[in-house]
């Protein structure tokens, strides 16, 4: 994941947003198992990759992928019915605190509304808006996928160094 930063084209465009406090704020948020941070930049530089082949928008994906999940709330801590709001609403907040920091066209705007239709229900209206919207699916199963096997490793390697010191003990 590292590659992205010695892109230069890539980073010219993102790095205003890299770099703004407020974002980097987001790298403290767990999200799908990681950081939010992470996840966001993962989403908006491969859409970023896949716009420029496909002739899309590729600024503006790469600068809203960035920002889509642009918002402060840590759902571990929620109860099942908040969180079930923030999954709904979640898109408007973060085009809510994009906008308070960032002028956006109405391609990125749209590409952060609509980044979890159908839930959340704006509909994505560009390409590039359902670029966004399947590599956002995308990294959210495989971060969730990721996180799952990691905690099965650490448990099974758990279970093991205490059988081992079991067997120690019971020597
Ligand atoms: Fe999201
Ligand atoms: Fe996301």
């Amino acid at each position: 994941m590292k590659k992205y930063y010695n892109d230069k084209e890539y980073m010219d465009i993102v790095s205003n947003i890299l770099n703004n406090n407020e974002f980097k704020k987001l790298e403290t948020y767990m999200h799908h198992g990681d950081n939010r941070m992470d996840h966001c930049v993962r989403v908006s530089y491969y859409s970023y990759l896949i716009a420029k082949k496909l002739n899309l928008h590729y600024k503006d994906v790469a600068r809203a992928g960035l920002l889509h999940d642009f918002f402060f709330v840590n759902n571990q801590e929620l109860d099942f019915v908040t969180r079930t709001k923030v999954l709904f609403n979640h898109p408007k907040i973060a085009l809510k605190n994009a906008m308070n920091i960032y002028e956006l066209s109405l391609l990125e705007q749209n590409i952060i509304e609509s980044h979890m239709f159908p839930i959340g229900l704006t509909l994505p209206r560009y390409k590039e808006s359902w670029l966004v919207n399947l590599v956002d699916d995308y990294y959210s199963i495989y971060e969730r996928v990721i996180s799952i096997t990691k905690s099965i490793k650490e448990f099974i390697s758990k279970s093991r160094i205490k059988k081992r010191v079991y067997a120690f003990l019971n020597k």
